[in-house]
């Protein structure tokens, strides 16, 4: 660009800041969003649908939210949560992003909650359920499209003991989601009159399920609840119906064992009773043209992590659109977001007093290649937010 040309552009638009036609923030440089996801790793696929969902939010609205073009950087968090600091930190300071996005694991989650809270950056979660970001953690700057690890647990927890299931083992990764997933099946079920009878774990990411089966074989519960994901929830699925225990024990989850995972699992999966906020045949217009344009565009089908994903952008877009892309009016920004409604894929949701998505959860069962949606097992669900002082 010459000089000249340059120099014109820039007359132009303090021209049209003088005269109303755009607002400051409008005439502002791009927004910057860092992901902050795994993209290698067991949780590789959850991490590319997140973004996926965004994108697909941001193109639909010409690639602007309140009126800024946005721009991303993305940064690997492999799930490690030893590097999360650092990496949060990289997208804070040395690239000074005005939105961090992330994560997927619940250790690397809650050390971007704290460089957030540090640095008071925005931060919005588009999966980890850690329970402690929308409990102790909270903070203005902080909020989640997804769910804490504690919502799909005791809706599990409540279906089991309704279906009278009286004895349970559990079995999961030892890290704060598998411990706080456990923990909301525990209160669900125990409450409606069922008994954990034992907690069963190993490291994260761990796949090594063959001792641990052997001792379900042993204790004869009557079902095992199991939180796993992504790549360690496709061997698990295949490992449970290889030992073929299913025939005397039932095995039921959180849904992720059973989201984004379908065509690997195969026939192992087959019948499987989960819960969670979102099913593949759901019947409102929203994931009708969601799912439509995700498949399309990304020849995937759409999951979970997709609909978190886009959401993340919505609740984003809805506070850009409040303040006219001006992102340093925080005030006005946060109160936006905390005031939507956002018409999501999963159906509409509002945010709790903590930034929590308070939703309903679908029990599924997995028919072919879809989580079918069998019955809605607890309506407007609240995490309780146990801790937070907002
Ligand atoms: C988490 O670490 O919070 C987590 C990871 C994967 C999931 C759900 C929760 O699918």
């Amino acid at each position: 660009m010459t000089p000249c040309f340059t120099r014109t552009l820039a007359a132009t638009a303090l021209l049209s800041i003088a005269s109303g036609v755009l607002s400051p923030a409008q005439a502002q440089d791009k927004l910057k969003v860092g992901f902050m996801l795994p993209y290698t790793g067991t949780f590789a696929a959850l991490g590319v649908a997140i973004e996926n969902g965004f994108r697909q939010y941001v193109d639909e609205q010409g690639g602007k939210l309140g009126g800024r073009t946005i721009e991303f950087v993305k940064v690997d968090d492999e799930s490690d949560p030893s590097k999360a600091a650092d990496n949060a930190n990289k997208l804070v300071k040395r690239d000074n992003v005005d939105v961090m996005v992330g994560t997927v694991h619940s250790g690397v989650a809650m050390a971007m909650a704290k460089v957030a809270k540090d640095n008071n950056t925005l931060l919005i979660v588009p999966n980890a359920g850690a329970d402690a970001i929308t409990g102790p953690l909270c903070a203005p700057n902080i909020f989640r499209s997804s769910f804490s690890n504690w919502q799909p647990g005791y809706a599990m927890g409540k279906v089991a003991a309704d279906k009278k299931i009286k004895t349970a083992v559990t079995l999961t990764w030892k890290y704060a989601a598998g411990d706080e997933s456990v923990k909301g099946f525990k209160e669900g079920f125990e409450a409606g009159g069922g008994k954990v009878v034992k907690e069963l774990n190993l490291p994260f990411p761990g796949v090594e399920f063959q001792a641990l089966l052997t001792e379900v074989a042993a204790l004869k519960p009557d079902a095992v609840y199991v939180f796993f994901a992504g790549g360690g929830a496709v061997k698990f699925v295949k490992d449970w119906a290889a030992a073929g225990l299913g025939n005397s024990i039932k095995l039921i989850g959180a849904g992720f064992l059973t989201d984004g995972t379908l065509e690997a699992q195969g026939d192992a999966a087959k019948g499987l009773l989960t819960t969670l906020h979102y099913a593949d045949d759901l019947t409102n217009p929203k994931d009708k043209a969601f799912r439509l344009q995700y498949a399309k565009t990304y020849k995937l089908q759409p999951d979970v992590y997709a609909v978190q994903g886009y959401d993340a952008a919505q609740m984003l877009g809805a506070g850009l659109a409040a303040v006219k892309g001006d992102v340093k009016n925080r005030d006005g920004l946060v109160k936006a977001m905390e005031a939507a409604r956002i018409d999501s894929p999963r159906g509409p949701f509002t945010l709790s007093k903590a930034h929590n998505p308070v939703q309903d959860f679908y029990l599924r069962e997995v028919t072919g290649k879809v989580n079918r949606n069998v019955a809605i097992a607890v309506k407007g669900l609240a995490d309780p937010a146990r801790g937070c002082k907002l």
